[in-house]
């Protein structure tokens, strides 16, 4: 069964065909993909401008489509069901998506299905060459959710904690904007902080004793006066790198004691991350390293499936459909939803 996923949820148009003849041959199952990211064309503005992004995937659907049949060799009469991003996020964006998908498969009167863009996020650690088994933890990092869910099968998932403000990755791209790194911060401060020291400064770790929910605006106003406050914040790397490395350690740090937490709570032996801010090299060497000690493992996509991707969406699919599960011919998007 050859299934095309479609991710039109935010910033980036991602296409990918996942077939599940490879996996009788010990392959993953993905058979091509294509991804085409608007980050440019945001960069000016500092962040995602939703009507702007609407329709810069109208433009890219069908070349994008045309290329990635062509990469996999395929014709599109090949394509046995379609899976897109139904929800969470932008309205116009997930339409984009959610019509060229669903009218796609009506033209090739094939079955189509709407998936949550985070379940799509939580699956891709199993298209990766370590693949986690049910039960697993699962901590979902992203620009707009931090979730720690129970994973105890497909569509079975069940919420421990959630941020009750910001989410990790817009805390990233916050404290990027502070100290003046271009969008999208993530991976920028990311690189800064390879330089700094991040015992430097202290920041702190909100709600580390109560429970399994996050907070991080606190975190954001932390970082605003210590950026005010530290002479050199705007010119100096030194200072700068020390900066973007404390607060780094400090949400690491908060995210991993959540996690050991959430599989001790749980009794669970895995931990799967997964969302842009998975692709965080400090969060996966101190999660390796603190999960050792309780002997659990931690399971990640590779990098490239960490930020959003087609693939993901691909794979959801052809699990939900596998379930026996396929959406009406009328189009539903739902801009906010739980999992
Ligand atoms: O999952 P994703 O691509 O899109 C959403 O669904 O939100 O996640 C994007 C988020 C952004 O906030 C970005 O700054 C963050 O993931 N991110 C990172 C890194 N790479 C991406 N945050 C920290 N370190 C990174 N290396
Ligand atoms: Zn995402």
């Amino acid at each position: 069964m050859k299934v095309l996923g479609l991710e039109t949820s935010c910033d980036e148009t991602g296409l990918a065909i996942f077939d599940s003849e490879l996996l009788a041959e010990g392959k993953n199952g993905l058979l091509g993909q294509v991804l085409y990211s608007q980050i440019e064309l945001h960069a000016t503005y500092g962040g995602v401008v939703p009507e702007l992004a609407s329709r810069d995937h109208i433009r890219k659907l069908v070349p994008l489509l045309d290329e990635l049949l062509a990469q996999c060799d395929i014709s599109k009469d090949e394509i046995d069901a379609i899976a897109y991003t139904k929800g969470p996020g932008l309205i116009g964006a997930l339409m984009t998506g959610a019509l060229f998908g669903r009218s796609l498969a009506y033209g090739l009167d094939v079955p189509a299905i709407g998936i949550h863009h985070m379940e799509g996020h939580l699956l891709s650690p199993l298209l990766g060459p370590n693949p986690p088994k049910f039960p697993f933890v699962s901590l979902l990092v992203s620009g707009g959710h931090t979730l720690l869910v129970a994973a105890h099968g497909i569509g079975e998932y069940e919420i421990l904690g959630e941020s009750i403000d910001d989410a990790a990755g817009e805390c990233f791209d916050k404290a990027a904007k502070m100290l003046g790194l271009p969008y999208p911060g993530g991976p920028n401060v990311a690189r800064l902080a390879e330089q700094g020291d991040p015992l430097k400064y202290e920041l702190p770790r909100p709600m580390l004793h109560r429970g399994l929910d996050f907070s991080f605006s606190g975190m954001k106003t932390a970082v605003h006066n210590l950026v005010k406050d530290t002479p050199g914040s705007d010119n100096d790397e030194q200072v700068r790198a020390d900066i973007a490395a404390s607060f780094q350690h400090a949400v690491v740090d908060t995210l991993v004691k959540k996690c050991v937490k959430a599989l001790k709570q749980t009794g669970m032996k895995q931990l799967v991350i997964a969302g842009g801010v998975s692709a965080n090299l400090h969060l996966r060497q101190t999660l390796e390293q603190q999960l050792a000690k309780i002997g659990a493992t931690v399971h990640y996509a590779p990098l490239e499936l960490c930020t959003d991707n087609g693939a993901m969406i691909a794979y959801a699919g052809y699990q939900r459909l596998q379930a026996g599960q396929q959406d009406a011919l009328s189009v539903s998007c739902v801009p906010r939803w739980n999992i």
